[in-house]
């Protein structure tokens, strides 16, 4: 099959990915109304020859946009598909395509070490996400810590309505212009995309719904955790349910630590100090965005 990709955004340049590397169909190129990026503009279209368009972008209001202009261009609807809406492809082209290279990505890097030594000192401990999303991270926590049990922890919807309204409370300019204020972040993901991926998926637990709710039941003890749930209310909630449960010289790696965009992370650490009257043993693992907390 011949496909055309609307969007050439991260989403556009997974999919191109899939396509050329995982199907038998022929990526034609990117259409895209952002004339600074390689793609054609809309209207080529009718003179390109295509029997697929599969529309990339993630948020809804800009796939309402753009169903609109194709209405306009009188294009074929039968020949579209929206990626995120489609249960099946989105599935297929997420589980495929890793965003997180294990050479090149700083944080893998870093994992993949930290991992090592757990394993020449003898550390005990299982380790834990809380914040899976896609599990692109997630597949190298399973992979370098294959012989631990791996506790995932999502709502795989999504940030909650409560934890985004208290962000916005407090949070300055920075979050509230972000691509994070919305309930429609993250939504490009499911339970088997993540389960897909894993290669020791009997090691893995899978804790669906709202945490720390999702994390009742949990009583372990962790040598490895990584926080990746961007806002105040679920990073504050982590440290207090992870940190008393880690192992002497085990880590909490907390993601967008220094992401500009995200106050409420570096803000959730700072408020975990003061309430329990500690100084947490932090250190950034240049990746630029992250911070890692030893107990
Ligand atoms: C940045 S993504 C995680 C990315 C992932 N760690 C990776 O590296 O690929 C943030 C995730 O946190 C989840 N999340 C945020 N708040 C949450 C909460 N209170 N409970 C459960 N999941 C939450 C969202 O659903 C989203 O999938």
């Amino acid at each position: 099959m011949k496909i055309l990709v609307w969007g050439a955004g991260g989403n556009g340049q997974t999919l191109r990915k899939y396509i050329q590397d995982y199907s038998d169909d022929e990526f034609l190129g990117y259409i895209d109304n952002n004339a600074s990026v390689k793609a054609w503009p809309p209207s080529k279209m009718k003179e390109i020859e295509y029997d697929l368009l599969v529309v990339s972008n993630q948020y809804f209001e800009d796939r309402r946009a753009i169903k609109d202009q194709l209405l306009g261009l009188s294009v074929d609807m039968d020949k579209v598909i929206f990626l995120v809406e489609n249960n099946e492809l989105r599935t297929k082209v997420f589980s495929a395509i890793n965003r997180y290279d294990e050479e090149s990505d700083r944080r893998v890097v870093w994992l993949a070490s930290f991992a090592e030594y757990v394993k020449t000192i003898n550390m005990n401990g299982n380790v834990a996400e809380c914040g899976v999303n896609r599990g692109e991270f997630a597949y190298y926590i399973n992979k370098y810590f294959s012989d631990r049990k791996l506790y995932l922890f999502d709502t795989f919807e999504g940030f909650s309505e409560k934890d985004l309204e208290a962000e916005r409370n407090f949070s300055d300019d920075a979050f509230n212009k972000s691509v994070f204020n919305t309930k429609n972040c993250f939504l490009s993901t499911n339970i088997d995309i993540v389960k897909n991926r894993m290669l020791y998926i009997q090691q893995c637990e899978f804790h669906v719904g709202y945490f720390p709710d999702s994390a009742v039941n949990v009583v372990d003890k962790f040598c490895f955790v990584n926080l990746d749930t961007d806002l105040y209310a679920p990073i504050l909630a982590g440290l207090e349910f992870f940190y008393p449960q880690m192992v002497p010289g085990g880590v909490i790696l907390v993601h967008d630590y220094f992401n500009p965009d995200l106050p409420g992370v570096k803000r959730a650490i700072n408020d975990y100090e003061d309430k329990n009257g500690i100084i947490l043993h932090k250190f950034p693992i240049a990746d630029y965005l992250s911070l890692a907390i030893v107990k």
